[in-house]
């Protein structure tokens, strides 16, 4: 079969959309669909084909591209690179066989922006397809919003995150994003909106465990007047609030099952149903979610549907507890502190070697939060130029090493808080600082003092980051 345009006498102001599939009846009912909606069809039979008609009519003359897994000369996959490599401002959508997740997953970490069942349900396929032609409107958008929040740190970690998340924002992939209490996972979501075609769109949060199980439908989809007893007007859900934007489930872990069900649909069908409507409503929302709970071991126990799982944990981030990257306290203690004293209308004070070194030997259980809280009643405590060890109000119960003779931990909720393995660096970290301390900083003396060799003290002294 040639190379053909369908839809062709149609005005060519109109999007065209490239579909390449080998079976002829899904182009033709795709491009049916498409031909309603005022969309023009390109249709491919190959892989060949395709990269024929991407060349002719290259980047700004397609608008999306629909692609099958399997191709007589190869595979769909081939086409999402090809197209991110040399065409990446189009986006590209899978139509994968229904229930095989694993393609559907590899296809959107490929930077496929969405993907579609077999047999294909005509709704979604619109909504899709409406949901991509925005995003060329969108493309300006970009450049025209400020950058947003700032995630700060020189560490190997966070630089880490922050390439990530200008990556990630690009895409249209969903993002888990997961990491312990004040680690910073809401400040990460609001950076991947602030970076994406969506930048200008709202950034609604919601606190899926604050929602009380009775008003969580009609608060995520909106409700009718009249639809329950206190329905007295119509009101618009989160989804509908975050048109065209993000919205950010918080502790997602928390979703009772039924919900998951209902947010699942939502989220696969890009359609909600207000409570006591008739009708579905076209959403068109990118969802970025977070947890501090181990989400893939509640799918495990059945507390958290796999399907959904695997739908909003296309790809994940992980934002470290403090104490995994410890180099960057000073940075983000001398941030915090500008940042109140400007609030305060004041100079930002300096922390004095004792307090740096007190704070570099806190474990910060509740991380970056913690840090900012410490920092906060310590500026308001001292109007002072500098803040001190004495100003600084660590935890003491935290921050204290154990009693030397007391190798038996009889509080095992401390180790259980942090898990053992910092929990066992921050005691080696304590004892090596106070060996060192006590050996005015000669590491052989304290070597020696340890009884373990010079090597071995170097060695873990790099490991923790010390030397
Ligand atoms: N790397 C960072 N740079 C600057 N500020 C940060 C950084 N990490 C966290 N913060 C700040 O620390 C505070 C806590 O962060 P955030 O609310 O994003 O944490 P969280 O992981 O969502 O916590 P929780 O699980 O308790 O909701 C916020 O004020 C945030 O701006
Ligand atoms: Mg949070």
């Amino acid at each position: 079969m040639p190379i053909s345009s369908t839809n062709q006498g149609v005005s060519s102001q109109h999007p065209k959309v490239l579909i390449v599939d080998d079976e002829s009846d899904i182009r033709e009912l795709i491009s049916l669909t498409l031909s309603r909606m005022q969309v023009d069809c390109l249709e491919a039979e190959t892989l060949s084909e395709a990269n024929q008609l991407l060349e002719q009519h290259g980047e700004g003359g397609i608008q999306l591209c629909l692609t099958d897994m399997r191709l007589p000369d190869g595979n769909g996959m081939e086409l999402i690179y090809r197209i991110q490599k040399q065409y990446s401002q189009i986006p590209v959508a899978m139509i994968t066989a229904h229930g095989n997740m694993s393609s559907a997953i590899e296809a959107l970490k490929a930077g496929a922006f969405d993907f579609l069942n077999k047999p294909v349900e005509l709704q979604t396929l619109r909504n899709l397809v409406t949901s991509a032609l925005r995003l060329d409107q969108q493309k300006q958008v970009v450049e025209s919003c400020d950058t947003g929040p700032e995630l700060m740190g020189q560490s190997v970690a966070i630089e880490k995150i922050r390439q990530l998340v200008t990556r990630l924002a690009r895409s249209l992939a969903p993002v888990h994003i997961h990491g312990e209490s004040g680690t910073g996972k809401e400040l990460v979501a609001r950076m991947l909106h602030h970076r994406s075609h969506r930048c200008d769109k709202p950034f609604i949060a919601v606190n899926c465990g604050a929602i009380p199980a009775e008003l969580m439908e009609s608060e995520f989809f909106g409700h009718r007047k009249g639809s329950f007893t206190g329905a007295t007007q119509n009101k618009e859900g989160l989804f509908q609030a975050a048109e065209g934007g993000t919205l950010f489930l918080d502790e997602v872990a928390d979703l009772p099952l039924d919900m998951q069900v209902k947010l699942l649909r939502a989220i696969q069908e890009k359609s909600v149903r207000p409570v006591g409507a008739q009708k579905e409503e076209f959403v068109d929302v990118r969802i970025v979610s977070a947890t501090h709970e181990d989400l893939a071991a509640k799918v495990e126990v059945g507390e958290f549907r796999e399907d959904l799982y695997y739908r909003i944990n296309v790809i994940e981030l992980k934002v470290p507890p403090l104490r995994d990257h410890p180099e960057d306290i000073p940075v983000l203690a001398n941030y915090f502190l500008s940042q109140l004293a400007e609030e305060m209308g004041r100079s930002a004070p300096r922390l004095s070697d004792s307090a740096l070194k007190r704070l570099s030997h806190h474990c910060f259980p509740g991380n970056v939060r913690e840090l900012e809280n410490l920092l906060a009643r310590a500026i308001t405590l001292n109007d002072s130029d500098v803040i001190d060890a004495e100003d600084i109000q660590t935890d003491g119960r935290k921050n204290q090493a154990p009693q030397a003779n007391s190798f038996v931990v009889d509080n095992i909720e401390s180790v259980c808080e942090v898990g053992l393995e910092s929990y066992l660096e921050t005691v080696e970290r304590q004892i090596l600082e106070k060996a060192l301390e006590a050996s005015d900083y000669n590491k052989t003396a304290a070597a020696k003092k340890l009884g373990i060799s010079f090597r071995t003290l170097r060695y873990r002294l790099k490991k923790l980051n010390m030397d």
